[in-house]
């Protein structure tokens, strides 16, 4: 990012328990992650301890619970939330939900997730526990685009590790874990450069 440029404001939306937050957070406030800054963080889940966490932090936040609500309306107030904020990018960290197909057009190719797999393989929930038990060799994370299908989109960028043979599924999700407090800063500095361009599912760097 040039000294002109205003940085990409993050709109993190999130369920859980936060961790990838707190390192993106932690990222942009030691410098590693520059030409961006967070705007809002938006949970679906009363007690998640990400809302809870940033809220502390004295990010702004907003709770929009999703239970019994139909998609479409739950979503719109989620968007109305975020383009209140002027949010660039929304970076979906560990937010349990699937999106409308209003809220992806609403954020064309302005959408981010973070999936605990080396995807196209393991989409879906548990993951690690997924590969682990198929029998891989090597795991990992994957930073994507969102699109209208489940961990879907265009990949922007992998971390791999090597399953060890000590490995059980718990510490091989912790390893990745690990590997996705790296992979989505670089993931959203990569972004927030504007230098890459997609040709059909394929990132590339300009
Ligand atoms: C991560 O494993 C992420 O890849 C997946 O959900 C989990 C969220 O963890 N999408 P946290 O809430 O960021 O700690």
């Amino acid at each position: 990012m040039s000294a002109a440029q205003k940085p990409l404001r993050l709109g993190i939306l999130l369920s859980g328990r936060g961790s990838n937050f707190l390192a993106i957070a932690e990222n942009i406030r030691s410098g590693r992650l520059s030409g961006a800054e967070i705007a809002v963080v938006i949970a679906n889940v009363a007690e998640a301890p990400g809302l809870a966490a940033a809220s502390e932090m004295g990010f702004e936040t907003e709770l929009f619970v999703s239970k019994g609500r139909p998609r479409a309306e739950h979503d719109a107030d989620v968007i109305a939330a975020l383009k209140k904020r002027n949010v660039d990018l929304v970076i979906l960290a560990g937010y349990m939900r699937l999106l409308s197909p209003r809220f992806i057009a609403a954020f064309p190719n302005r959408i981010l997730n973070i999936h605990p797999s080396l995807l196209p393989a393991f989409p879906g929930l548990d993951a690690q526990t997924q590969a682990f038990e198929y029998g891989v060799k090597l795991a990992g994370c994957t930073v994507h685009f969102v699109d209208e299908h489940l961990d879907h989109g265009a990949i922007i960028l992998q971390r791999a590790i090597e399953v060890a043979e000590s490995d059980d599924a718990h510490s091989l999700a912790e390893r990745i874990l690990v590997e996705e407090h790296i992979a989505y800063s670089e993931a959203i500095a990569r972004v927030a450069s504007g230098e890459f361009e997609l040709r059909g599912r394929r990132y590339i760097k300009k």
